[in-house]
């Protein structure tokens, strides 16, 4: 086999046969095939697509470069769930604790952010002492004291995808479905859990921008882990707005523990209960009532006993930023936008995210909105709240912000749409 003629295959707009396709992700794993050919490769897919079954085959080979983990010795059933990617996507904080509290063991494999998107891992480090490390012993001892573990995936699972993923992310090559597909799958199959929700954003700060295009990456998901006997479900939910009221590290945890205490902004709220019922119906679990286990605390109780089993204080205080900046709302009214994509580039400018892999983040760097779209702002009053350590960024997040939010002096300019858009 030689990978010029399969990068040619691709180029040509050919079909890859599953030895090309077996061939290639084992020898790029291995060095054999070098980072230049699979860019080339990748970004052939990009542009001529795969169809269902090169799709699988590919998810497959994945799946085979490494481990698979095995949860069948717990006595819970296992959910877990996987966001395509937003700004000011902190679900997976409230989200996994109060799962668990409803009787459901959630093993939470994360990442870390990366552009204008935020990561779970990047939050929780903001907690002092919080550890997203894990050997497999500990990820599952805590997986079965608590019923809930958010840590970072071990390298021997899906190492194709790790090194793919790490190349994609520097050739413009990461929004393509096909490759977005097996990425994603391709850990949440070996990672071995028994049903998976996918949140599917949809929107100016997600990957998919059109409904058309999410639709279609939540089918071949959703497909691929039928076809490896995971429940899948897939939700697709706006991301044109960003999530609750912040984005930023320990500003997200701040917001995800007002919500474990029963309060916190409605649409994190909302979408944080819609996603429980549906982990829980495929888990099995169809008359949990997450809703009650965020009211009468058993949530907040599994996030404590969580974040201390990973070495983190739960009562201590959160990092914050030594600079902030406001700006006002330039006019008294209805504020109609408030751009998701804006805001996350705004952040990451900020400190909150990374541009390379080898960057460190800023556990107290972020933006803050004081309004959601629909709210009455006043003139001259705070509308955003720049946090960050290294104020020399505040000129570079203004500008990522122009034009990013506007106000409307007519009281009926805004009409809020559904957050979760289909299913
Ligand atoms: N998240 C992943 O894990 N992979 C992708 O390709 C995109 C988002």
């Amino acid at each position: 086999m030689d990978v010029i003629t399969v990068i040619r295959t691709k180029r040509d707009r050919g079909r890859l046969s599953d030895e090309q396709i077996d061939w290639v992700v084992d020898a790029y794993t291995r060095g054999v095939v070098a980072d230049e050919q699979m860019s080339a490769l990748a970004m052939a897919i990009l542009l001529n697509g795969m169809d269902r079954a090169e799709i699988a085959r590919w998810t497959a080979a994945m799946i085979d470069s490494g481990e698979r983990m095995d949860f069948s010795s717990l006595a819970r059933p296992t959910a877990d769930k996987h966001s395509t990617g937003g700004v000011g996507d902190k679900i997976t904080l409230p989200l996994a604790p109060l799962v668990a509290a409803c009787g459901a063991a959630v093993p939470q494999l994360s990442g870390r952010g990366l552009g204008h998107t935020g990561g779970t891992l990047d939050k929780l480090e903001s907690i002092p002492g919080w550890r997203a490390s894990l050997s497999t012993e500990e990820m599952l001892a805590v997986l079965g004291d608590t019923g809930a573990v958010i840590c970072a995936a071990g390298d021997g699972l899906a190492p194709a995808d790790k090194k793919l993923y790490a190349l994609r992310d520097v050739t413009g090559t990461v929004e393509a479905i096909p490759l977005i597909a097996s990425s994603i799958m391709s850990k949440k199959i070996a990672e071995g859990t028994g049903s998976l929700v996918l949140d599917v954003k949809v929107g100016s700060g997600a990957f998919m921008k059109s409904l058309a295009d999410a639709r279609e990456l939540a089918a071949t998901m959703v497909g691929l882990g039928t076809d490896h006997g995971v429940r899948t479900v897939a939700l697709l939910t706006d991301m044109s707005v960003p999530l609750g009221l912040t984005a930023g590290n320990a500003l997200e945890v701040r917001e995800s523990v007002e919500v474990l205490a029963g309060g916190g902004p409605a649409d994190v709220v909302e979408l944080t209960l819609a996603l429980a019922r549906e982990m829980l119906a495929a888990a099995g679990l169809p008359d949990a009532d997450p809703a009650k286990s965020l009211a009468d605390g058993s949530a907040m109780d599994v996030w404590r006993r969580m974040i201390r089993a990973q070495g983190g204080d739960p009562d201590a205080a959160l990092p914050t930023s030594r600079e902030q900046h406001v700006i006002a709302a330039p006019a008294t009214g209805v504020l109609t936008a408030l751009d998701a994509y804006a805001v996350g580039v705004a952040a990451w400018r900020l400190g909150a995210g990374r541009a390379r892999k080898e960057d460190s983040v800023q556990a107290g760097a972020g933006v803050e909105w004081h309004a959601r779209p629909g709210d009455h702002v006043q003139e001259g009053t705070p509308l955003l709240t720049l946090h960050t350590d290294t104020p020399e960024k505040f000129p570079y997040a203004q500008e990522a912000l122009e034009g990013a939010f506007s106000v409307s002096p007519e009281p009926t300019a805004f009409t809020a749409g559904p957050i979760v858009l289909d299913r």
